[in-house]
């Protein structure tokens, strides 16, 4: 029985870059908590091809990207456990998913698995939740903050479970939609939005609205449509404590996951637990875990890429 190739693999790490495999495709791209690592097959970089640098070294053909043959490299499917997601080389020098979040996003499924209520059939159309008992707030649904491609949501919308998604970027909620498609969740209870994630929550909480599992994936830096600015170090306390408020009663979760240096697995359970204790009580501290988010290469190499934090009820 052939043994299937994983569509994503790290290939190789070295002089804070790291080589990936991305279905047919190979990138090479920076990695700064890879300074320091030596490379372990030299020759496998020679097979990328696409690479990015952050600056105007070489002959650029994609904003930032060189491609081997000098060719523009066409967006690509994915297909993986998490879903299928098209791929792009994107001008910031992402290509569309964080693979070291598949972990957090397999949980973050289960945990909507759990508050898939069955008055919310799987399957129900966006359109029908209201009729369906359901609804996009409440009890049984998700909001998924920073929601990029839409990874986190689809984990979501596969267990049925109603999600808003948010993103201040129009085309990486477009992208993510796409990718919602890709799935055959394009009729999903998904609501799509794009806004600042500080200022839909402070609406929500005014118009008493509550959610079931909140999930945030913030950038270290970021801003809206309307130009407020986001800065993870100042904002992130204040917007962790509004969205315990928004916390629904009953079964819950958070997933809180940065790619900030100084914000490691411990710094973000410490946020996270000072959000939630004056609203879940004390004993919220025992239902936090943390985590590393890294990637090992096919030598062996381990690849500190983000941490993580997450909380259930
Ligand atoms: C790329 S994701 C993942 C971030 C990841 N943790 C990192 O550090 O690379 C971050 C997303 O946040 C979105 N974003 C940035 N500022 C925002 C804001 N103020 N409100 C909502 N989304 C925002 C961006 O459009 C982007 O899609």
């Amino acid at each position: 029985m052939p043994i299937a190739t994983p569509a994503y693999a790290l290939l190789d790490v070295g002089d804070a870059r790291r080589l990936e495999r991305f279905g047919e495709i190979v990138v090479d791209r920076p990695a700064p908590t890879a300074e320091g690592h030596v490379a372990v097959d030299p020759a496998a970089w020679l097979t990328a091809d696409a690479r990015f640098d952050r600056s105007d070294r070489g002959p650029v053909a994609h904003e930032g990207w060189t491609t081997r043959d000098g060719q523009p490299i066409e967006p690509w499917v994915l297909d993986e456990a998490g879903g299928r997601f098209e791929l792009r080389l994107a001008p910031s020098g992402q290509v569309g998913v964080f693979p070291e979040q598949a972990a957090l996003n397999k949980w973050i499924g289960r945990q909507a698995s759990r508050l898939a209520k069955p008055a919310v059939r799987a399957g129900t159309a966006a359109k029908d939740v209201g009729r369906e008992g359901g609804s996009f707030s409440g009890s049984a649904a998700v909001l998924n903050l920073f929601g990029y491609t839409g990874a986190a949501t689809i984990a979501v919308a596969r267990a049925g479970t109603p999600v808003t998604h948010l993103d201040a970027s129009r085309p990486a909620v477009a992208w993510a939609r796409q990718n919602a498609a890709l799935n055959d969740l394009a009729e999903a209870p998904i609501r799509w939005i794009s806004d600042d994630a500080a200022g839909f929550v402070e609406r929500e909480l005014r118009r008493g609205r509550h959610y079931a599992g909140i999930v945030l994936d913030p950038p270290s830096y970021g801003h809206s449509g309307s130009g407020r600015a986001w800065r993870l170090g100042a904002d992130l306390p204040a917007l962790l404590a509004a969205c315990a408020e928004l916390l629904a009663d009953g079964p819950a979760f958070i997933a809180l996951s940065a790619h900030t240096p100084g914000f490691g697995p411990e710094r973000l359970g410490e946020l996270l637990l000072e959000a939630l204790e004056p609203v879940v009580g004390a004993g919220a501290i025992a239902a936090i875990e943390v985590d590393d988010q890294t990637l090992i290469s096919e030598g062996g190499t381990r690849l500190h890429l983000g941490a993580m934090a997450r909380w259930t009820r």
